[in-house]
């Protein structure tokens, strides 16, 4: 059983693959067969930045995102049979309800994760995968999409009709545009280039705006929307963006905080906080719970995520380096064979 193994600020070279005895599981626990997993920003902030806000593990196998088939079940496991078609909760010990640091342990981080042949989790943490979906498909939902659908239906449920903005052509963001387009809502996505422009027009996004082109793009945002702003959105730049997002922003909008994707900015002027009426939530991925719900509906919706790109698992190191560049559109997945 071969895994791959990394530290905290290493950098990619230093990710290094070993051998293990075949695993068995422990009272409640399941080993899964790992057929497919997936690159998101948090794992090039682990392996390659250095910095994480939730504790890693020496040694760590890691990525918080795979899917794959139960091939083994310990003493008292009730939640799923040898067979079943699973994906791991990045979350592992919480399970609904509100976050709590007292759950905060994930995979990937302080518990190994998914790059690997063979996973041992914790029953808890398993979550069916939908029926439609190959285990490729399913090893980008963990993560990215999970955070999106918790800033669309975690505290202020987007309702159709209203309009989500969303950032970038990430991984969360193009789940929340996906997601944004089965609630009924209007989307406007911001984008760095036309061809990335194009590719989120034929994911539905009803208007786009470069941002490279208009910096000050809350007002073609707002323009778009007849001066109203929207609704809901989702700030995966962080303070290098949060000044236009506010200027975005409609009277009690929900500015969902994801991430900090783009460059910081010096001085960022806190007086611009009261330039709107909003409620801004910082975002704690989400809980099993909202995984099940989540897949309920891309299930009904036969939805399916958008990769990038596949990488082998020897090509791990490759599959990172490639998506340090930022030119990806859709997930960077690793097919584990
Ligand atoms: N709080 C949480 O629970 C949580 C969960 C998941 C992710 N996150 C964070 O959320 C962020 C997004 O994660 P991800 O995995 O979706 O990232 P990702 O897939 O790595 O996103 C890459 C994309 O970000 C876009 N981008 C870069 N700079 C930008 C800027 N200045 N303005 C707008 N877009 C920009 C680029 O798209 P364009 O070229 O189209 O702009 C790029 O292709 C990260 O900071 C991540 O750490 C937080």
């Amino acid at each position: 059983v071969r895994s791959y193994h990394a530290n905290l600020g290493a950098g990619i070279s230093a990710l290094v693959q070993r051998e293990h005895d075949d695993p068995t599981p422990g009272a409640r626990e399941v080993v899964v067969r790992v057929h497919a997993s997936c690159l998101n920003r948090r794992e090039t902030m682990i392996v390659v930045d250095g910095y994480y806000p939730l504790p890693i593990r020496r040694d760590v196998v890691p990525l918080s995102d795979g899917a794959g088939e139960v091939v083994a079940i310990g003493p008292g496991v009730t939640r799923v049979k040898i067979g079943d078609r699973v994906a791991g909760a990045v979350f592992a010990h919480w399970i609904d309800g509100p976050f709590d640091y007292g759950n905060a342990a994930q995979l990937g981080g302080s518990l190994d994760g998914m790059l690997t042949e063979y996973a041992v989790l914790d029953e808890a943490a398993l979550v069916h995968i939908p029926d439609h979906l190959s285990f490729q498909e399913a090893a980008t939902l963990p993560c990215a999409a999970v955070t999106a659908w918790n800033a669309l239906t975690g505290a202020r449920p987007l309702k159709a009709g209203e309009t989500v903005l969303t950032l970038g052509t990430g991984g969360v963001s193009l789940f929340a545009l996906q997601f944004a387009k089965m609630f009924g809502a209007q989307v406007i996505a911001t984008t760095s280039n036309d061809n990335k422009a194009n590719a989120l027009r034929a994911l539905g996004a009803d208007h786009v705006v470069n941002y490279r082109a208009s910096p000050e793009w809350y007002s073609a945002v707002r323009e778009f929307t007849g001066g109203r702003g929207v609704d809901h959105i989702i700030e995966v730049g962080g303070p290098g963006t949060l000044e236009q997002s506010i200027k975005s922003a409609a009277a009690e909008a929900a500015i969902s905080l994801v991430g900090w994707l783009a460059r910081p900015v010096s001085g960022f002027d806190v007086r611009l906080l009261s330039a709107g009426v909003y409620t801004l939530r910082r975002i704690a991925l989400g809980n099993r719970a909202q995984f099940e719900a989540m897949n309920r509906a891309v299930s009904v919706h036969r939805a399916r995520p958008v990769i990038d790109r596949v990488f082998s698992f020897d090509e791990a190191r490759e599959a990172f380096q490639y998506f340090l560049n930022h030119n990806t559109i859709g997930k960077v997945v690793i097919a584990h064979g």
